[in-house]
């Protein structure tokens, strides 16, 4: 199925103003979004060169900020001359494959300047901004021209000259793929940083940077540098083992350079600027995208029960993988992932990536068996393709690899790149990175197959585009509350990252442990509670979800019913309370039906919260089944005691619920 959009005006408000400005003395050329509460300017400062601003109301959100592309021979934006401007604005609603909701408005107004670069050859380019309610976009536009070939892009220098010296949460750049704590600071303390960074200017403005539609160029990082009275953070693109940053011909346009612009840190989530960024879907017919649960042999060799190498304690064995699936049948789950199935795994498999076959099989791996058994129990095999960074080598075997699943019913795939560069020698937020992961997702589209990213390059929106691009890593998941020194995740970070990392996308955490009695040095396990592991499941969107305990631990547990009603698919999202770091209460709808799941998670403090019902449709009568942290719930002392109750509600209620310190309620509303 093509995406549906509806259109509700598109005008194009052509004012081609043949605006030959000289630099210096021309007036700003602005934009604003469709309430007029958000306004950008472009202009030329006394040095000739190009600036932008934006305003929401009468807040200045970004001073003065410099835009300009230095390129091998020239700069794009030193003293440019504006040749033109043309407006247009959109305002339509297309529906989702998969997402927080069905249907996303996308509604700008649209400023195009052409601009000029003077100069022994002189170079025209565009900078195209579109305003939106919520926030901003604006990219770079090189067009085909006589005296312009192929572009090399040494750096990018966007600047976000914020107004004011807020608190920002980010990760350092230069730590492998992300896997990080994101820590607040002054963004004047900030070294360099991961895109997206989310900032606390005032107790009523937040934005978060970040960027959209990352195609055939350079993920972009974020380091401040000292300038007038706020502090700006200027665009670091991840450069290539040579040091530039971008090989292009023209045409070229960059990615989008967003920032989401809000009052509350929980509209921050609502915001759908990026996915709006993106292109429409690609994919001629959808309908093999399936969002779904997952259970996997995989948390057992984080705990070292199992091994992904061959030998005694191999976990991806025909029958194991049997006993898999006949829990995922029996309890709703889609897939089965099983790691360590091929050949590869023997040695140190970080170090030797090109040693994996992605189709060759342990011969304790029956595979053909395991899909027909799959198949017999309407459950999938989930393929998984560790390269251990050698992304060539897993190049080299994509079409027969996912020509074989195709061929077998295999319809996702987990992928992984533990190794801090691709190929020995690129990093993975590199233009060699972005290319090689593209390739990969239009790959698996071609197979039908859909793609769980682990070790990825930062997520962009691309699943609008590519929807069997499901859920990516990119973020310290679950697996370091199985082995990290430092203790694992904290309680704040799960209230942290859906301020930050998942404003980028879907996310794989892998919620869903159960059993905390890890036998493995340094001991570590998950700094929360049962009940937060539920909830955990609603507040980290992922339209392929994972239960991720050995099967074994979920036995006898009643609230284990949580996860297996729980959706990976909505209708709509709501945030009643949230605060960075601290504390967040997410309401969704089921896409197919008409129940709501509420997931509360606090950091290390205890809470009590109310929560109003009022999206809950007025006229209906439901049944709140809530998952609340039990009598001496605690995430360090006592993390087990859930307390299962049940009560009507409307959409007048208001549930009292207690949050233990680390802890959270997972809530299903079930309409009568
Ligand atoms: C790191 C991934 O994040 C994890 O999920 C996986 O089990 C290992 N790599 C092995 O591929
Ligand atoms: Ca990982």
């Amino acid at each position: 199925m093509r995406e549906r959009r509806t259109t509700i005006g598109l005008a194009a408000v052509a004012a081609m103003a043949s605006l030959l400005l000289s630099c210096g003395n021309q007036k700003n050329l602005a934009v604003s979004s469709p309430s007029g509460n958000i306004t950008v300017t472009l202009g030329t400062g006394a040095d000739g060169a190009l600036y932008y601003t934006v305003r929401q109301g009468d807040t200045q959100v970004v001073d003065s900020s410099r835009v300009a592309l230095h390129c091998q021979g020239f700069t794009l934006g030193k003293t440019p001359q504006v040749k033109g401007v043309s407006r247009t604005s959109a305002d339509e609603t297309w529906e989702t494959v998969w997402g927080e909701e069905r249907e996303i408005r996308n509604n700008y107004n649209e400023m195009r300047v052409e601009l000029e670069e003077p100069g022994d050859t002189a170079r025209r380019y565009a900078m195209v901004f579109r305003v939106f309610d919520d926030g901003i976009g604006f990219r770079y536009e090189v067009p085909e021209q006589a005296s312009l070939d192929s572009i090399t892009i040494l750096d990018e220098e966007t600047e976000f000259a914020l107004a004011d010296d807020g608190v920002a949460w980010s990760i350092p750049w230069g730590r492998a793929y992300y896997e990080a704590l994101y820590k607040p600071s002054l963004v004047s303390h900030l070294d360099t940083v991961c895109s997206p960074v989310t900032v606390k200017m005032t107790d009523s403005l937040y934005v978060a940077i970040h960027e959209a539609n990352l195609t055939d160029y350079a993920s972009m990082n974020l380091h401040p540098v000292k300038k007038g009275k706020g502090t700006t953070l200027k665009s670091y693109l991840t450069p290539w083992s040579t040091g530039e940053k971008v090989f292009a011909k023209a045409p070229m346009q960059s990615p989008w350079r967003t920032m989401i612009i809000t009052k509350t840190p929980g509209e921050l989530l609502l915001s759908r600027v990026m996915l709006n960024l993106n292109e429409p879907c690609a994919i001629e017919t959808t309908d093999w995208i399936e969002p779904q649960r997952y259970i996997g042999i995989w948390w057992g060799m984080h705990r070292k029960d199992y091994t992904w190498a061959s030998g005694e304690k191999h976990g991806a064995t025909t029958e194991n993988t049997k006993r898999y699936m006949d829990f995922a049948a029996a309890n709703g789950f889609g897939g089965v992932l099983v790691e360590g199935w091929n050949i590869g795994w023997d040695g140190d498999w970080t170090a030797e990536g090109d040693k994996f076959s992605f189709t060759e099989s342990y011969p304790d791996f029956d595979i053909d068996e395991i899909t027909r058994y799959g198949k017999e129990k309407g459950v999938r095999l989930i393929g998984h393709n560790e390269t251990g960074g050698a992304a060539q080598n897993y190049e080299n075997q994509l079409d027969s690899a996912f020509a074989l699943y195709e061929r077998l019913g295999i319809n996702s795939v987990k992928t992984g790149y533990v190794n801090n560069l691709l190929d020995k020698k690129e990093l993975h937020g590199s233009q060699y990175g972005v290319r090689h992961y593209r390739k990969v997702i239009e790959t698996a589209a071609r197979h039908h197959i859909m793609i769980d990213n682990h070790e990825p390059v930062m997520p962009t929106g691309l699943q609008r585009t590519y929807p069997n691009l499901m859920t990516q890593e990119g973020v310290r998941g679950c697996e370091y509350d199985a082995w990290s020194p430092d203790g694992g995740n904290p309680p704040e970070h799960t209230v942290t990252i859906p301020f930050t990392r998942c404003l980028a996308g879907p996310v794989d955490y892998t919620p869903g442990i159960f059993n905390y009695d890890n036998p493995v040095p340094p001991y570590t396990k998950p700094n929360c509670t049962i009940a937060k592991q539920l909830a955990l499941s609603v507040v980290l969107f992922s339209p392929l979800q994972m239960a991720a305990d050995m099967i074994e631990n979920y036995e006898n547990r009643p609230e284990f019913a949580f996860i297996t009603s729980c959706p990976t698919t909505w209708e709509k999202t709501v945030v009643p309370e949230a605060r960075i770091g601290e504390y967040l209460t997410v309401a969704r709808k089921d896409r197919n039906g008409d129940d709501w799941f509420i997931g509360a998670v606090t950091n290390a403090n205890s809470r009590q919260s109310k929560v109003k019902l009022d999206f809950l449709d007025p006229d209906a009568k439901y049944v709140a089944k809530i998952y609340a942290d039990g009598e001496g719930a605690d995430f360090k002392a006592n993390p087990y005691p859930v307390a299962i109750s049940e009560v009507p509600v409307t959409n007048e209620s208001v549930l009292p619920i207690s949050l233990a310190a680390g802890g959270g309620a997972a809530v299903h509303i079930h309409k009568l």
